[in-house]
């Protein structure tokens, strides 16, 4: 069985620095790059309408690494589940829950690191989130309904995706919103080809349209850039499909 590289600690400390770091501990660059930054608070802020929630509201943050969505959408939802299959990732995200705060350790050069203090932002309510390890293509059958799901860049890193489409329709209140990152980077060592949706990975977008519609209406989709750093000098720069759908 290959080993899960989001159990390693190089991407523990990676996905730290990319949800937690200040825009200057990340990129200190005038240049390029900046636009692509707090992808995980952007994730919950612009691919939610909160002005359609009634208190209070349920959110489920579905493959939420070390977190930082699901503590975004606790500033306008009572509850939230962040679901993760990496062990390392939730522990890492149950202790930022109860401290607020957490060590992070961003690679600078080769063995040259700086240590970061990465905090949860102490406004946020911490006691409306829990975190749990799981795995989001057999997710709990007791977990209810929710007002809002957002799933961010985590379906091409699942082997068979159909396998959480077809249970978001039961997860999701009528009128619920539901969130969808992807850059559609399908990897065999992830997802085994035949799994890739639209037809092969001809057209991503489609296949995901048939999974969802008519359960779901799409709301609208654009373009969603992100920087996750390497190094000082070295940062992958990705755009996701971000799309909005209501539960029919
Ligand atoms: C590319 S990262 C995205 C993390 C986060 N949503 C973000 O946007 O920063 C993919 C995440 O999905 C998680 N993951 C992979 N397979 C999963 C599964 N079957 N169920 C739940 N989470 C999974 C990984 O552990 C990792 O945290």
């Amino acid at each position: 069985m290959p080993t899960n590289p989001y159990e390693s600690d190089e991407l523990l400390q990676q996905y730290l620095v990319f949800h937690y770091a200040t825009a200057t501990e990340q990129f200190p660059y005038g240049f390029g790059g900046a636009d692509a930054l707090d992808f995980p608070k952007r994730c919950a802020l612009e691919g939610v309408d909160f002005s359609r929630l009634s208190e209070p509201a349920r959110a489920l943050d579905l493959g939420c690494s070390v977190g930082r969505s699901s503590f975004e959408l606790a500033r306008h939802c009572s509850e939230v589940i962040g679901i993760d299959y990496s062990h390392a990732f939730i522990d890492v995200a149950k202790r930022l829950q109860v401290d607020g705060q957490h060590p992070a350790t961003r690679l600078d050069e080769g063995s040259a690191t700086t240590a970061l203090d990465v905090i949860v932002d102490p406004v946020v309510d911490r006691s409306r989130v829990s975190f749990e390890q799981g795995d989001a293509q057999h997710i709990r059958p007791d977990i209810g309904q929710f007002d809002v799901v957002i799933a961010c860049n985590l379906i091409c890193r699942l082997p068979e995706p159909m396998r959480l489409l077809a249970r978001l329709p039961d997860l999701l209140k009528p009128g619920g919103q539901l969130f969808i990152t992807t850059p559609f980077t399908w990897l065999e060592e992830y997802t085994p080809s035949q799994n890739w949706l639209g037809d092969g990975a001809q057209d991503s977008f489609a296949g995901l349209r048939r999974a969802l519609e008519p359960a779901f209406g799409l709301q609208r989709q654009w373009d969603m850039p992100f920087l996750i750093r390497e190094h000082a000098r070295k940062f992958q720069y990705s755009i996701a499909q971000a799309s909005c759908w209501t539960r029919n």
